[in-house]
């Protein structure tokens, strides 16, 4: 990230909302209603008819949230955006408003294992074909464009972490008219902002990052104005996962921090990367600074990455072992936590993720938090010590 955007990022953060319409208010205030009234019926006719925009509903427009849309629009360089009751809810009906019965989906292989069983129950119900090619493979994916209706991209992938050149795989979408869609929950617009790299619509789950305190589930998706609307008035008010006032309002306090925070998580999260790599015990680091170059267009890594241990430790007894890293799914708050491959290998949530993509059960997949660089390493170098069986 270059240091004028670097500023330009924080500075519209913290000045993000009109205070005027807040008492002058630094906090929007929580505009905590269902509903809104007119002031006649002149009012309520004008703004059926569309010829006056103001809120009606709160599972239409909402004035809290309202402002993390707008805030996230600008930090991702897009006209609009548009915020879910959670990142799931983000992807399908951004998804369900591109496809019909027969059309196809190329998608990255190791997507976020929830998007793969959306992908592959209810779209395949509807009679959508998803097929996987590996996002680093551009050959692969340029063979299977043609036909297709929608491009579905994560970069870097969930799990294993694969970094892929997103502009270069946008470019192949254009030429064959295609749509594509990135989930940019991992890198942030921090690190990576896909519009500008020719994506047409950009997703992320608030929950992680962009919330940042592990107090929220949400999600959103920003692009150019005319994609928006659709999603906005195709399945948006029809499948109904609109955020509410008061996790949108976590989410504008979460995102002022965002920047400060990511650099943080970048720091420690590399350190300990490069220092497993360092051990006699670590088969392989799966963290995208680590092995290759970033690929044009990511600008900076976030906290989460996985690793492989070698066969000589008993995983269940370095987990239990951990103290500052806790068992637990999600990531992007400020806590550090441990996924073990072993048990995503044997979840029983079929379609098996597993078994499409792989999941070495000597993994473990760590996020890193916010406690200290030292304090979580000795964590893990103490947890090593004594689960370790040769
Ligand atoms: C990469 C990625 N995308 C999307 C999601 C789904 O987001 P949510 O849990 O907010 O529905 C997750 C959740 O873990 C994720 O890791």
């Amino acid at each position: 990230m270059s240091d004028a955007f670097d500023n330009l990022l924080r500075a519209s953060l913290i000045t993000a909302h009109d205070e005027s319409n807040a008492f002058d208010a630094v906090v929007p205030p929580i505009v905590q209603t269902s509903l809104f009234t007119f002031s006649d019926y002149d009012e309520m006719v004008a703004t059926y008819r569309g010829e006056k925009q103001r809120p009606v509903y709160s599972r239409g427009l909402n004035p809290t949230v309202r402002v993390f849309e707008d805030m996230l629009a600008r930090l991702e360089g897009a006209d609009d955006a548009l915020a879910f009751a959670s990142g799931m809810a983000a992807i399908s009906s951004t998804v369900l408003s591109f496809v019909e019965p027969g059309d196809r989906i190329v998608a990255v292989r190791h997507l976020y294992p929830d998007a793969f069983r959306f992908f592959e129950t209810v779209l395949k119900r509807m009679r959508v074909e998803v097929i996987y090619v590996d996002g680093r493979d551009e050959e692969a994916v340029a063979k299977a464009l043609p036909g297709a209706k929608l491009l579905y991209l994560e970069s870097p992938t969930s799990w294993v972490m694969d970094a892929h050149d997103v502009g270069a795989l946008a470019a192949l979408a254009k030429q064959h008219s295609v749509l594509s869609v990135i989930d940019n929950s991992w890198a942030t617009p921090v690190f990576q902002r896909p519009l500008t790299l020719g994506v047409d619509l950009v997703l992320h789950s608030a929950s992680k990052y962009l919330g940042g305190h592990s107090d929220v589930v949400a999600g959103v998706v920003a692009g150019p104005k005319a994609l928006i609307e659709r999603i906005r008035t195709e399945t948006l008010p029809y499948l109904g996962g609109k955020l509410s006032p008061f996790d949108a309002w976590l989410l504008v306090r979460g995102l002022r921090t965002l920047p400060i925070r990511m650099k943080a998580h970048e720091a420690s999260a590399l350190e300990i990367a490069h220092r497993l790599q360092a051990l006699d015990i670590v088969e392989k680091v799966c963290h995208p600074a680590l092995n290759n170059a970033l690929p044009p267009g990511l600008h900076g890594t976030s906290g989460l990455f996985s690793f492989i241990f070698k066969d000589q430790i008993n995983i269940r007894s370095f987990c239990d072992h951990l103290t500052l890293f806790k068992l637990g799914v999600s990531w992007g708050g400020h806590e550090s936590l441990i996924v073990p491959g072993d048990v995503v290998a044997n979840q029983k949530a079929p379609p098996s993720f597993a078994a499409a993509f792989g999941v070495d059960p000597l993994s473990v997949r760590l996020h890193v938090g916010l406690e200290g660089t030292e304090a979580l390493w000795s964590d893990v170098q103490a947890a090593i010590a004594a689960a370790r069986t040769k």
